[in-house]
């Protein structure tokens, strides 16, 4: 079994979480009594779409940037989520109001197709609508996330084209990054690398994927991986100051020389990459000045998007 402190997304036990309020089509609800109908179309065919926010002194980091990838990926699959921006983040903030969170908070926003009357799969059978549920939980990740680093294995499953399952779809439906992740797991990782269709390095099954040479900075085209909001603000930073960043294709060679490596996103930020398929990755485990400055540049970002 994989350490379960190195997961990217292991946060510390909180023992807050044991009485959280779950939003629930509107409803406040304690955890134990939060649920939705065996029916949910995203229970029954993971048909719905969801974003990851973390809280920061009260405030949801980059939240119009969220807003505006659940509300494009909603209308491309025709999933009215029947409120408008302005009134699901004033239930975004009711919830975080009624569980007296300020900081360190992480919400799981899910828009789902709602109930259907059969357990079939077409559109049309859901007819009580959309189902929103709003998780929200004390979050810190651990310090070892970036003491040790990640280690990355790469993995047979590869990313989609976008005319079968976009992957800038952040869809209930996450099966094939699942299955890279138990890909990654067997082969004694924490996270799988991905590649895409031409074998070029992608992304993780979970997170934006970096790497630093000789100063700069690469990541992958951005097709066939999310459209991360954490990988579009380290791209946005770098090129604000100074820091050569280029969206490239480059292969598994390039990977494993890297100088540093770092997975982005909204849980972890910046999370050092330490070894890829079993090779260490840079003289100091994924590390380096580069990952600093950005870590620190991403910091300021979100204090200034969260004053
Ligand atoms: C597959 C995948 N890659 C990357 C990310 C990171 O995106 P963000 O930076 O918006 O959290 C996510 C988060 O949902 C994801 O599911």
């Amino acid at each position: 079994m994989h350490d379960q402190e190195t997961t990217t997304h292991s946060a510390e036990d909180d023992p807050r979480n044991r009485d959280i309020l779950i939003y629930v089509d509107g409803e406040l609800k304690h955890r134990d009594e939060a649920k939705v109908s065996v029916y949910d179309s995203g229970f029954m065919l993971g048909d719905g779409m969801w974003e990851g926010l973390r809280l920061y002194n009260g405030k949801w980091a980059f939240l119009d940037d969220h807003m505006d990838r659940l509300y494009e990926a909603c209308k491309a699959v025709a999933l009215d989520i029947g409120l408008d921006r302005e009134t699901l983040v004033a239930e975004l903030e009711r919830t975080r109001e009624a569980n007296g969170m300020e900081t360190d908070v992480h919400c799981r926003l899910m828009v789902t197709r709602g109930v259907k009357v059969r357990p079939f799969q077409h559109p049309s059978l859901s007819r009580t609508g959309p189902t929103i549920v709003m998780i929200l939980e004390h979050s810190k990740p651990v310090d070892a996330l970036q003491k040790k680093g990640i280690r990355l294995a790469t993995v047979p499953q590869v990313r989609g084209l976008p005319m079968s399952q976009d992957a800038k779809y952040n869809s209930h439906s996450k099966l094939n990054c699942v299955i890279a992740c138990l890909q990654a797991e067997q082969a004694g990782a924490d996270e799988g690398l991905m590649l895409d269709p031409h074998g070029f390095v992608n992304t993780t099954n979970a997170c934006n994927f970096f790497i630093v040479r000789k100063g700069e900075v690469w990541t992958s085209t951005g097709d066939y991986c999310m459209n991360g909001v954490t990988r579009r603000k380290v791209i946005d930073l770098c090129r604000a100051n100074d820091i050569p960043v280029f969206e490239k294709n480059y292969s598994l060679v390039e990977a494993y020389g890297a100088d540093e490596a770092f997975l982005t996103g909204t849980f972890g930020a910046q999370t050092p990459v330490a070894e890829i398929d079993g090779r260490p990755i840079g003289p100091d485990g994924g590390r380096g000045p580069v990952l600093t400055r950005i870590r620190e540049l991403y910091k300021a970002a979100v204090a200034e998007d969260t004053a």
